[in-house]
């Protein structure tokens, strides 16, 4: 399915009333609810770990997409599974056994995902095409939200459209996405935008819900 899916991160949400957040979100229309898990260490930012997962899973009734910035990531796998992640995202940076993590994310029972930091080549991807459900295209620097959108990985996804062909793997696009960059990463090829700032806490968009921008206008 390559219509177009909506991602609010709920790393842009208010910590304290995550549960309503997400609800919220999925009745303004949200397709996937996206978990930003950080570590203090593959990124200089810490969020929350398996736990918080687990809390939030009754609050949503789509789909959870748990974006992993962790490292190493290998020993958490099955504790983001049980705590009812729907896809596991890992980042090709978080080690040099990038095939085996996503064989342990597909035994665990979930779709796999992998995310790729702007400096990173699609190159190795075409090695791991038959192993992968989903890569996501880091158009920030992980760690925080808010931040600029790097114009640079247009290209990337372009290419990486060009590379899947008609496979049926999700391209996700990460970091940035407003109502200006939305367009343009869907036209590359994109299909899953994640969104944050443009949802939570007010885009372009005059919206009179509490979240500013309209999902659906992104
Ligand atoms: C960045 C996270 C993103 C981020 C997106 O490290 O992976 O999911 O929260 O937030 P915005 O949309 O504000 O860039
Ligand atoms: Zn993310």
């Amino acid at each position: 399915d390559r219509s177009i899916k909506i991602a609010p991160s709920i790393l842009a949400a208010d910590f304290a009333a995550f549960g309503a957040e997400c609800e919220a979100v999925e009745g303004q229309g949200a397709d996937w609810v996206h978990v930003d898990v950080m570590d203090g260490h593959f990124v200089p930012n810490i969020t929350f770990g398996p736990q918080m997962c687990r809390a939030l899973r009754p609050h949503i009734r789509g789909t959870m997409d748990v974006h992993l910035m962790i490292a190493p990531v290998d020993a958490y796998i099955d504790a983001f599974a049980t705590a009812g992640a729907d896809i596991i995202t890992t980042h090709l940076e978080a080690g040099p056994h990038v095939h085996r993590t996503l064989q342990a994310v597909r035994a665990a029972g979930c779709k796999a995902g992998l995310a790729l930091n702007p400096g990173t080549g699609i190159d190795a991807l075409g090695h791991l095409l038959d192993d992968v459900d989903l890569v996501c295209v880091m158009t920030v620097n992980p760690g925080f939200g808010g931040q600029r959108f790097i114009q640079s990985q247009l290209a990337k996804i372009q290419a990486l459209r060009a590379m899947i062909g008609d496979r049926p793997i999700h391209i996700e696009v990460d970091g940035g996405v407003d109502a200006v960059t939305a367009p343009l990463v869907a036209r590359a090829g994109a299909d899953v935008l994640v969104a944050g700032s443009a949802v939570f806490k007010g885009g372009s968009v005059a919206d009179p819900t509490p979240y500013g921008t309209n999902i659906r206008a992104i």
